[in-house]
């Protein structure tokens, strides 16, 4: 399906946020929604953002395909595409969210990065660079985790993205832990002294599967190793989080001011809730269906991303197996009903609006919430010797797999966990309920000035 847009300025209905920097603080206290090629479509984002994610990273893009992207704004739905060869989207995105947006770059050239960055600043509020893909495309190309072992390039790109981007940009960076500690720390002191604002850590090293279990018992040292430095830096844990409960249950062990999800919001983007939808066939795939043809999402991305929402062995497979016979919208019009979407999109919009008054969930943290660290790979035991169950994946989790990050990578499979739709089915290639605000027993709300931002 193409997009509908020639026109580079957004629709009249649509106000521009106001310009308003992200500061540490706001990587603080909040389950966030990771980069995800492919999975983190923008209509997934958005969803995410109504269900409790305090900020939503996008999928990575390459530099390169970035500086030579064409920028074009649907005048009906305001969503803003970055088009590449052919004027296929590379990289959606949408005002509404642009207050919780960080855009990932993956790259090995601080020009490039730094002129990357330029090209979609106005449309998000913090740029951060990939240094943890493991993958060939990523490595060979010195992206990615190859970072990890060329920390000079590293900290000159995010040092050049600090200097050469406006202050209201914010720049953070993603890696991996390094085989050894010591090594880790060191690189983590190189890093947050750049002048970045978060460093999120993926607590597999970059050999480590993705069904390896995370090794989230190290980062607690690296997590009060940043906080020595007495500098404003926050640390956000990655890996192994399946939803709210979790995150808080990873913060206790880690101390890290966030969590990120990735796997488990790719399979349900309600995790980030205390109540996250369940029965995703009657409760949230019609609705996530109708946003997608609201903001005129590529049909490939929006198929690819249903078909990876976790399925109950139970639902009614009919719609599932009529979205993946639809070569388009139209084919679905018998199940979905009402097509316009306006209904999801008002609802979303309106629960973004509402954080002036009911802010995202949080996640507090006292120091006597932290647990004692173990020094075992992955589970924790106790002075009896039971095993700590707060260490152990909870059952049916099926890896953290990363990206496959190859040419076109936004529209690829992303690794071999995936559940492919076949060529002959996808055709080419390959996005509710209301947010359950904080009620009684819930972490106390940040102030209000700190939600004051969006639409003012
Ligand atoms: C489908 C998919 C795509 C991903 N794409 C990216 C990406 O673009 N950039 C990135 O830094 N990590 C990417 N990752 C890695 C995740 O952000 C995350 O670090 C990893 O999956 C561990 O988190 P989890 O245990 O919550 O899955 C991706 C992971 C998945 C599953």
């Amino acid at each position: 399906m193409s997009r509908r847009s020639l026109s580079s300025s957004p629709p009249r209905d649509i106000k521009r946020p106001r310009l308003i920097p992200l500061t540490p603080d706001d990587y603080r206290n909040g389950v966030m929604l990771a980069p995800m090629v492919r999975s983190g479509a923008l209509p997934t984002r958005l969803f995410a953002l109504k269900h409790g994610a305090k900020l939503v990273w996008g999928p990575e893009m390459v530099d390169k395909a970035m500086v030579l992207a064409e920028r074009v704004v649907d005048p009906i739905s305001g969503t803003i595409s970055y088009n590449g060869k052919q004027e296929r989207a590379m990289f959606t995105c949408h005002p509404i969210e642009k207050p919780y947006l960080i855009f990932q770059v993956g790259s090995a050239d601080p020009d490039l990065a730094v002129q990357a960055a330029r090209v979609v600043m106005d449309d998000v509020s913090g740029i951060e660079l990939n240094c943890g893909c493991p993958k060939p495309f990523s490595t060979h190309a010195g992206m990615g985790a190859a970072l990890l072992t060329n920390p000079d390039l590293l900290c000159s790109i995010l040092t050049a993205l600090r200097r050469e981007l406006p202050p209201h940009i914010s720049v953070s960076a993603k890696i991996r832990l390094l085989p050894k500690q010591e090594d880790t720390l060191s690189l983590v002191e190189r890093i947050v002294n750049t002048g970045i604002n978060c460093l999120t850590i993926h607590c597999r090293t970059r050999n480590m599967r993705p069904r390896e279990r995370a090794l989230i018992h190290r980062l607690k040292e690296v997590v009060d190793f940043v906080k020595g430095f007495g500098g404003d830096v926050a640390v956000i844990e990655n890996g192994d989080c399946v939803g709210f409960e979790d995150a808080r249950r990873i913060r206790s062990i880690t101390g890290a001011d966030s969590v990120m999800i990735a796997t488990a919001a790719e399979a349900n983007p309600t995790v980030f809730s205390p109540t996250p939808l369940t029965n995703l066939e009657e409760t949230f795939i019609l609705p996530y269906l109708r946003l997608c043809k609201y903001l005129d999402n590529h049909w490939a991305s929006t198929k690819f991303c249903v078909s990876q929402f976790k399925a109950r062995k139970s639902a009614n497979k009919a719609l599932r197996e009529a979205v993946i016979k639809a070569k388009g919208y139209t084919d679905l019009d018998a199940l979905v009903g009402t097509w316009t979407g306006d209904e999801e999109f008002t609802a979303i919009k309106a629960s973004i609006e509402a954080r002036a008054t009911a802010p995202p969930i949080l996640l507090p943290l006292s120091e006597d919430t932290l647990q004692p660290q173990s020094q075992s790979q992955g589970s924790a035991t106790s002075s009896g010797g039971d095993e700590i169950s707060t260490t152990i994946t909870p059952s049916g989790w099926r890896g953290n797999p990363d990206p496959t990050v190859v040419n076109d990578a936004p529209f690829l499979p992303a690794n071999e966990h995936r559940i492919h739709i076949p060529a002959g089915v996808s055709k080419q290639d390959p996005g509710t309920p209301t947010p359950h605000r904080l009620s009684g027993g819930g972490p106390p709300p940040l102030p209000l000035c700190r939600y004051l931002r969006f639409f003012l």
